[in-house]
């Protein structure tokens, strides 16, 4: 048997009227920048997560980017986030001239650990940017508690955390803005890139729109230097068709996370996914932590079983930020998640014979 970390063919097919209709719409009017789906989607992400307004642009990394510009982020201004991220976290801070400054994660949630957050605290500090890593929350009572204290804003990174809830609250209205990608691979991908930033504040809704358009208002005269970063109208088509089953979607994700959860709950070396009470995961990853990885992954490459190492390479060990001058053992969560994690197959389309196939490949390396 061969099992694919992802397969997104399975799920095309069982939307593709619908999507096809939707594009179908988009390529009769040739509306392709900034049409009407992409408002119609604007408000439905808003609505589905909590928040008041959406700006659709070109990526989830340009929706982190466009937060900060919006913000009034730049150089000279720190930007506290963790090193177990994927680069663009990092990135667009660096993007817009400041300076990423990193605290470790927790162990059991990968996610940032607020106990640590406020030694790394300036006068300097202008946001945070907490990541909902693998489709769960970061624990957000007290990083907005402090936040708040300090008078510092908060960027979610909920990049793979569409959906995802703490104490009711869906991701993306926690802070102050809220980011999402629609990268093809995440809970809620279209067919190439796009992302959207959400917040409930009307001015910094105005500010990103202005800034995703070269920084124009009215079209011709900048009073800011933007970008050129929308969404496209057919990403926003495609996407309008496929919100409705988001839902369902991330319960399939969830029971597959539940079975793998059964299947390796008496296997000791094997750490398990942690979801804190009061969190729903959405399980854009199913992502285990083992004390021999080189192994485990031999394994499952022998086996024909798709698994991918997120991530390998802790942000502060990047060649690019060796002017940060960090070195090795700074981070040693990140660090040590960075060794020992590796994701498996969790899509809402995994046949029932194939996770148990995962499952056995992976208890069988403990046996
Ligand atoms: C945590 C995180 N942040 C940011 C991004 C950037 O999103 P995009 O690939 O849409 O630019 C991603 C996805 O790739 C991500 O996983």
């Amino acid at each position: 048997m061969k099992v694919s970390l992802l397969d997104l063919k399975a799920q095309y097919e069982t939307i593709k009227d619908d999507v096809r209709a939707s594009m179908e719409e988009v390529l009769d009017a040739q509306n392709f920048i900034l049409g009407g789906q992409v408002g119609r989607l604007e408000k439905a992400i808003a609505d589905y997560s909590g928040t008041a307004a959406g700006v659709g642009c070109a990526s989830g990394t340009d929706a982190l980017y466009l937060a900060l510009r919006a913000l009034e982020v730049g150089p000279g201004d720190e930007v506290v986030t963790v090193p177990y991220t994927f680069f663009a976290t990092a990135g667009a801070i660096w993007n817009v001239g400041a300076k990423p400054v990193f605290v470790d994660i927790q162990p059991d949630t990968y996610n940032l650990d607020p106990d640590r957050l406020e030694s790394a605290i300036t006068a300097r500090t202008k946001a945070i940017i907490p990541v909902h890593l693998f489709g769960q929350c970061a624990d957000m009572g007290p990083i907005t508690d402090l936040a708040k204290r300090r008078g510092i804003a908060i960027v979610e990174d909920a990049a793979q955390a569409i959906g995802a809830e703490q104490q009711g609250r869906r991701a993306g209205s926690l802070g102050d803005i809220g980011c999402f990608s629609f990268f093809p691979s995440k809970n809620l991908g279209c067919f190439g890139d796009g992302g959207m930033a959400v917040c409930n504040d009307p001015a910094l809704a105005e500010r990103m729109r202005i800034l995703r358009v070269h920084g124009s208002q009215p079209k011709y005269f900048h009073s800011l230097v933007g970008v050129n970063s929308r969404l496209d109208t057919l990403q926003a088509a495609v996407l309008l068709a496929k919100l409705p089953h988001l839902d369902r979607w991330s319960a399939g994700r969830a029971a597959h996370a539940a079975f793998y959860d059964g299947a390796f709950a008496d296997v000791t070396e094997i750490g398990r996914p942690v979801a804190r009470e009061g969190n729903l995961h959405v399980y854009n990853q199913y992502t285990i932590r083992v004390p021999d990885r080189d192994g485990l992954v031999k394994q499952l490459s022998a086996k024909g079983i798709g698994h991918a190492l997120y991530y390998p390479l802790p942000l502060h060990l990047q060649k690019c930020f060796a002017s940060l001058g960090h070195r090795e053992g700074d981070f040693p969560e990140s660090e040590r998640a960075a060794r020992e994690t590796v994701s498996l197959p969790i899509y809402p389309e995994l046949p029932e014979d194939a996770r148990a196939y995962v499952a056995e490949a992976v208890r069988s390396c403990f046996a």
